[in-house]
Parts: C-alpha cells; sequence; structure tokens
C-alpha cells in the first residue's frame, strides 16, 4: 500500500532538513542562504555539502548528491523509501499510517497535544485576574512583551486545581495529565496541580513540540526551578531550554548559561543563541545536541563558586566533542542577566567578542610549548606565532600584537609587522585563489556527476533541463501548448524526470523532492537538485519555457537529420560496393 501523500507532506513539514542532516554532519553558516559541511556521501577535506534551509534541500557539488530529507535518509541510512519515511516518522514523534494503534505512539502524541494545550492555557493566564502576580514579576524583571511571545511564557495560577480543571474540560484524563507530570496524586488519591504560582516556560524542542515545563518561583524561594518529571515525551538530560530558538541563530556559537531567565534576557538583548540546561548540569547528550548546531560554545555561568565548577564539568564534555568553548568572566555581576541589566547590552558583547583575550590566550597556549631561551625553540615560536596573527583580519590589531610580539622577542618590530603582513598577503590570495576556483567550476558542472546520466547533447540538455525547473517550480505550466513528449528529450535521465513530473502534475500530486524519491535514483535526484539550484527567472517563465520547447524541437530536428543523413550515406556507400 503507498504511503499517502498527506501522510509524507506532514512528515516532511515536521522533519526539517537543517535538523536531519545536522544529527549527522556539522553545518556550519556562511553568508548567503545556504550552510555547508562535509559531504558525508564522499571524503572530502573541503565542504561541498550544501543544505538550503528554504528549499529543505542538500546538495553536494563534489558528488552530485542531492535530494530532500527523506532521501538523505535513505542514501545516509542505506534504507528504502518506504523505509525512510518509517525512520523519519519515529524520530518525528508520528505514527506509521499502518500502525495507528501502536499504543505507545498515540500515547506521546496525545501527551504533546496536551502540553501544547496546557502552555497555550498557561499563557492564557497572563490575560486573566489569575495571572496578575506572574504579570507583575515579568515586569518587575524587565521582560519585555515580545520575550513573553517569543518564549510562551504563561502564569500557573495560586490555586490547585486550576489546570487540572481546565484540561478536564477539554477531554485530558486525569491519568493523562498525571502521566505528564502536570498533576500529582495527594494522599485522598486526588489530584492537584504541579505547578502552583509560578512563572511558566515551556520547555520546547528542536522539533517544535512542548516536551514539558519549567516552573520560576515569583520572587524568593525554594525550590527556585520546579521542572517537568521524566515522562514518555520529556527527559531533562537530553534537552535545553531555548535551543528550539537558539538553533536558528545567526551568530555561529551558542550561549549556555544556567538560569532561564538569563536564556530570556540574553535574547532579549540580542544574544538569540542563548540556551539553558534544565537544571543539572551539562551532560554529554546535551553536548552532543549542541554539537549538531554550532562548533563553539560560551559559557556563561553565574560568577559564583558552583558556577565555576560547573564551567570546568562542561569544558570537559564539550571538548570531547570537538567543539570550541570559551568561558566569560562575569566580573560585578552575578549573571548575565544582572551584566547586561546594570553595564548593558554593549559591554556584554565586548565581553562575548572578548577577541583579544581569546588572542593573548592564544599566543599564551603556544608560547607555553617553547623554551624561549633556546634559540631554536624560539623561533619555531615565532613562526607559529606570526602565523596565528596572520590570521588577524584588523590590520591595526595585527600590528599591535606583532609589535607586542617583537617586544617580546627583542626583535626589530618593523621586521615581524612585515613578516606578518608578508604572511597575511598570502593566506588572502590563496583564498582568493580558492574562491575563483570555485567560481570557475560551473562551467565544468554542466554534465551530470553520475557518468550514466551524461549528456549527449549539451544544448538541447539545457533546454530540458530549463523545462524540468520550470515544472517543478511552477506546475501551472503543465498547461502549456506543445510541451515535447519525453522521447524528445535528448537526455533518457532528464526524459524520466520530465515524464513523473507532468504525471505527478497532472494527478494533482505534489513533486517535491520527497515525494519523487521513491521514483527517483539516487543518481537522478542529485540532478534534479542541481538542476533546481540553477538560477531561473520566473517573471518571464512563460516566454522562457517557450524558447526552451523550441530549442529542444530545434536540437531534435538537427539530431534527426544527423541520423537521416549517415543512414543515407551508408546507403549510398553500400550503393557504391564499399561495403557489406
Ligand atoms: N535551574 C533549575 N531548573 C531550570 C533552570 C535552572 O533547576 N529549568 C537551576 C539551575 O540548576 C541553577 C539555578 O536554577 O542551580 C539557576 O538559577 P539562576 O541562574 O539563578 O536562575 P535565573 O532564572 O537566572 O534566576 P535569577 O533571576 O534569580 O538569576
Ligand atoms: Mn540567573
Amino acid at each position: 500500500m503507498p504511503i499517502p501523500e498527506k501522510f509524507i507532506q506532514d512528515l516532511v513539514d515536521r522533519s526539517d532538513i537543517v535538523d536531519v542532516v545536522s544529527s549527522y554532519v556539522r553545518l556550519s553558516k556562511r553568508s548567503g542562504a545556504n550552510m555547508f559541511g562535509l559531504c558525508p556521501f564522499h571524503s572530502e577535506k573541503t565542504p561541498s555539502f550544501s543544505v538550503s534551509p528554504d528549499k529543505q534541500i542538500y546538495h553536494c557539488f563534489g558528488c552530485g548528491k542531492g535530494g530532500g530529507v527523506i532521501s538523505f535518509i535513505m542514501e545516509i541510512e542505506n534504507l528504502s523509501y518506504p523505509e525512510a519515511v518509517a525512520f523519519l516518522a519515529r524520530r518525528a514523534g508520528m505514527q506509521m499510517p499502518e500502525e495507528t494503534d501502536s499504543a505507545e505512539g498515540r500515547k506521546r502524541a496525545r501527551m504533546l497535544a496536551l502540553n501544547k494545550d496546557a502552555a497555550r492555557w498557561f499563557h492564557a493566564q497572563l490575560s486573566e485576574p489569575a495571572g496578575r502576580a506572574a504579570v507583575a514579576y515579568i515586569q518587575k524583571r524587565g521582560i519585555s512583551p515580545a520575550m513573553v511571545k517569543n518564549f510562551g511564557l504563561g502564569a500557573a495560577p495560586d490555586a490547585w486545581d486550576s489546570l487540572l480543571n481546565a484540561m478536564l474540560r477539554k477531554s485530558y484524563t486525569e491519568n493523562e495529565l498525571f502521566d505528564a507530570g502536570l498533576v500529582k496524586r495527594g494522599r485522598q488519591g486526588g489530584f492537584y496541580d504541579a505547578f502552583r504560582n509560578r512563572l511558566m516556560f515551556p520547555v520546547i524542542d528542536v522539533r517544535g513540540n512542548v516536551i514539558g515545563f519549567s516552573g520560576r518561583i515569583l520572587g524568593d524561594g525554594e525550590p527556585k526551578y520546579l521542572n517537568s518529571p521524566e515522562t514518555l515525551v520529556f527527559n531533562k538530560s537530553r534537552n535545553l531550554f531555548a535551543l528550539n530558538l537558539a538553533k536558528k541563530s545567526k551568530s555561529g556559537y551558542i550561549i549556555l548559561s544556567e538560569g532561564n531567565i538569563d536564556v530570556v534576557s540574553l535574547h532579549q538583548a540580542g544574544f538569540d543563541s542563548a540556551v539553558a540546561s534544565l537544571g543539572t548540569s551539562l551532560t554529554p547528550e546535551q553536548a552532543r545536541l549542541i554539537s549538531r548546531y554550532t562548533g563553539e560554545v560560551i559559557i556563561a555561568y553565574d560568577g559564583d563558586g558552583a558556577g565555576l565548577k560547573a564551567s570546568q564539568r562542561a569544558i570537559g564534555i564539550l571538548e570531547k566533542l570537538d567543539i570550541k568553548v570559551r568561558v566569560l568572566r562575569l566580573t560585578g555581576a552575578k549573571d548575565p542577566d544582572e551584566y547586561i541589566k546594570t553595564k548593558g547590552p554593549e559591554a556584554f558583547r565586548k565581553l562575548l567578542e572578548g577577541s583579544e583575550n581569546q588572542m593573548d590566550y592564544r599566543l599564551r597556549s603556544i608560547r607555553e610549548k617553547y623554551d624561549l631561551t633556546v634559540t631554536e625553540q624560539k623561533s619555531d615560536y615565532l613562526r607559529e606565532a606570526v602565523e596565528l596573527l596572520a590570521k588577524l583580519p584588523d590590520e591595526v590589531r595585527r600590528q599591535v600584537y606583532a609589535m607586542d610580539l617583537a617586544h617580546e622577542l627583542g626583535l626589530p618590530p618593523d621586521v615581524i609587522v612585515n613578516d606578518v603582513e608578508r604572511r597575511r598577503k598570502r593566506i588572502v590570495n590563496g583564498a582568493f585563489r580558492e574562491t575563483q576556483k570555485q567560481q570557475a567550476r560551473p562551467e565544468k558542472l554542466l554534465q551530470p556527476t553520475a557518468r550514466e546520466l551524461r549528456y549527449d547533447d549539451p544544448a538541447s540538455a539545457a533546454a530540458e533541463e530549463g523545462i524540468v525547473r520550470l515544472l517543478y517550480l511552477e506546475p501551472s505550466l503543465i498547461e502549456t501548448r506543445n510541451l515535447p513528449p519525453p522521447e524528445d528529450f535528448s537526455a533518457p535521465g532528464l526524459g524520466k524526470i520530465y515524464a513523473i513530473l507532468c504525471r505527478r502534475i497532472r494527478a494533482g500530486q505534489s513533486v517535491s523532492t520527497d515525494h519523487l524519491a521513491g521514483e527517483l535514483s539516487g543518481d537522478e535526484l542529485g540532478l534534479l537538485v542541481s538542476i533546481l539550484q540553477k538560477p531561473e527567472i520566473l517573471s518571464k517563465s512563460r516566454q522562457s519555457m517557450a524558447d526552451y520547447i523550441e530549442k529542444i524541437a530545434e536540437r531534435k530536428e538537427r539530431r534527426d537529420g544527423a541520423t537521416d543523413l549517415l543512414a543515407l550515406q551508408s546507403q549510398l556507400k553500400k550503393k557504391k560496393g564499399y561495403e557489406g
């Protein structure tokens, strides 16, 4: 039985390609819309594997592999189409259509729905009298309305059964509420709200599910935070507060702090990559989760002894995963929230950038490797330090550091400064040549990477690609008059893709790469994705379509003519008795 289109669509909607790919490949942000990483399908040293969050596709311009989230799982897990769909469904907490009666799957889905309803209800309390104390606390802490909305903050009223009753009215059962950790069982066997008189923070996973809650006491008191217990959908040590937001940050690093208020405060000040662990010190699972999104973590724990100890532990865990770690020293404030409140976001940014300290730190690490009283080691130190300084983008800073270095080693400053600049030039030139090489590449890449798909008639193939691209982007163009039959395509691979597109569009079906992954081979899908990445001006789509059609017809005539000519020639030859 084929899997229903609607199910595939829901599944794809809930399986963000960046999230899925990130479990296998470390992607880093570049300027522009795409993310890059080392291709998992062939071995390489510089990244040619790109993922487009907008188009939800991946493509490697090194090996030609490409597709959507489903084909990625097919390739990397070596699964068939239905198997990959099942794999992703499990991951997204969706039940496969056949297994609607899987008890656990249904229970999970119910619990997630309940959590979402509870989060909405807590949020709505902020506009009710029962939420006044929480609103006052929000104001006192200077949390903006935008952040209240962004984080979906809410209020647990100072009552024993208001959430309980609200959710019973929505036809959830007491047991369901209990299993979700939203109510507790009293001595007499009755149930009561687990979160009372607290500021509520929904904990949302990277897929957007509300998996649990943290409730902060309104003011001082113990315990400061109450977190959901372990449930079918919530595991404290495997999730981080606000990672759902931080994963979208463009900053390139993740800021790890302790308290939920710190996180909110950081986001409010523009540091949108802040997360917090949920009342535990950082666990290896959380670190692994982080490593999917970034290669650099900045620890901004509270400045007290406990914070320091926790930092040390976190550093160890993160460095094992090859994540670069920096620790902020929040002098004069107890935590990031207070630091920002008293000194302002700019001061915090300076602290974060702290590149000077970072450079000093790195220079010091290099220095410590050598014994500077030994001439040979001294020159090794010099070489390595110059190399490091040359990487500084800022010319003034390069000079300042170069002069310090000269001073330190008792050498003439201008010699070292020149040395650094020479080295710098070489680095810049190298990078320039590299981009030039890459920009020159598309010409060569006109041909599909897969050998079986090579084009015999590149001029026609270019037009065939154009039709495929246009139909994919604008299926209504299927109405265009005089569309050629697939047999007229010079490239059989393109003809096959074209035929499938036409059939699906006419049947009113989706043509996304995820739906096509079941019908095309990996190479064909890769070819399709590479075609989709070439530019097309949609405002002129009708005109381009007509041009492509004409081109294909013209090339076909030419090819037919050529074969006719060949046939004619051989007939003539036969007649003349040259052959046979
Ligand atoms: N904590 C917790 N559960 C959470 C978040 C934090 O148990 N969901 C614990 C941490 O383990 C840590 C402390 O609470 O011990 C962090 O508190 P703090 O940074 O002080 O929290 P904030 O929300 O920033 O509160 P404050 O405004 O008082 O700083
Ligand atoms: Mn704090």
